[in-house]
């Protein structure tokens, strides 16, 4: 008794510990207006059209479309199913009270790359800011004006509907501070321009291991195991077939909506459609090449 009484401002003081450390790991991967401006070429001006691109690149309408008639924009609220729950993506677009029409772009990359919201909240990271962390500033503010390019919708998302304890938010705090790192997007110099395409694609807006990878406990990406193949997140879903080392005619068909690789159903079929109809020829050859490289 008295172990276990003496025992409880050891663990109090451990939380607040640990609580300090997330939190300043946390701030460090954080922008301000004035780090953004350093971020961008003197000249910037945002790209509308780079910006509808890194769009469906980054499959936003794919979680953000809205019910019935707003299906083609990313007014939000469609139930997204997960093993943890229901999650209810907002709305993203310009309409100031009910989407992001109040943002500057400082907020907009912090919630991109840092799972952090304007208000100090942490994103679940069923929104892939784990992978969209590798975006750079200056295709995040392209990515930025697309969005503000759309006519704003009002249209309030319901909460989510999680289970216990993931309907705690304050627990994405702790999972950013063990498994998020705020890792830009580097070029590695000993290999071809296309692998290297190839690799901000898979590993960046692709999000292709939110799908293909395994998950460890916590749904951290196992990266012993990178594009091994996953079960479904949602249980409904067919799984993820493995794409480390795939053959590159296997990738090319998989981003292709002609070959039929894919059925409609899949949650694979949007991305298909976004390769084949929406992004250049270059990119799907580009993951492609990636791809195929022996993995572990
Ligand atoms: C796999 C599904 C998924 C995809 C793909 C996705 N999102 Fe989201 N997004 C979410 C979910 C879920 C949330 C809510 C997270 C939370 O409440 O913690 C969210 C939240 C956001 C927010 C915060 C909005 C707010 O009001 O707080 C922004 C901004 C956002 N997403 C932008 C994007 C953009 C831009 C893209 C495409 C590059 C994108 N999302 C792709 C699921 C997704
Ligand atoms: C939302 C989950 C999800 C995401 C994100 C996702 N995939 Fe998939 N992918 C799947 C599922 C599920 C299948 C199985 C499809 C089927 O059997 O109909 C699949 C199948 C594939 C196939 C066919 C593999 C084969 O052996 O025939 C390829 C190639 C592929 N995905 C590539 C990618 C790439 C590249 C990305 C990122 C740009 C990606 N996927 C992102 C869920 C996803």
């Amino acid at each position: 008794m008295r172990w276990s009484l003496r025992s409880v401002p050891i663990a109090v003081l451990v939380i607040i510990l640990v609580t300090l450390w997330a939190v300043h790991k946390d701030q460090r991967g954080l922008l301000d207006d004035t780090a953004v401006a350093a971020g961008l070429p003197p000249d910037f001006v945002p790209d509308l059209r780079r910006g509808e691109e890194l769009y469906h690149l980054g499959g936003c309408l794919n979680c953000h479309a809205g019910a019935g008639d707003l299906q083609s924009v990313p007014a939000g609220g469609t139930p997204l199913h997960s093993v943890v729950g229901t999650f209810y993506p907002p709305n993203i677009t310009p309409d100031p009270a009910t989407g992001i029409g109040a943002w500057s772009n400082a907020e907009f990359i912090n919630a991109m790359r840092q799972g952090r919201a304007p208000d100090g909240r942490h994103y679940y990271a069923a929104f892939p800011y784990p992978y969209y962390v590798m975006t750079s500033v200056a295709d995040l503010v392209h990515l930025k004006a697309h969005l503000d390019s759309f006519s704003p919708v009002t249209n309030h998302t319901p909460p989510h509907m999680l289970d216990l304890p993931f309907s705690v938010r304050l627990g994405n705090l702790y999972w950013k501070a063990l498994f998020h790192e705020p890792v830009e997007f580097v070029a590695a110099p000993d290999q071809s321009p296309e692998w290297n395409l190839g690799n901000a694609i898979v590993n960046g807006l692709g999000h292709c291991g939110m799908c293909h990878t395994p998950k460890g406990i916590l749904f951290n990406d196992d990266r012993d195991r990178l594009f091994a193949g996953a079960p479904a997140l949602d249980n409904h879903d067919t799984a993820a077939p493995r794409l480390a080392g795939l053959d590159p005619i296997k990738t090319l068909n998989g981003l292709d909506e002609w070959s039929g690789a894919i059925s409609e159903n899949s949650p694979m079929h949007a991305i298909t459609l976004a390769f084949s109809q929406h992004l250049p020829p270059e990119y799907a050859q580009a993951v492609a090449i990636y791809l195929a490289d022996p993995f572990p």
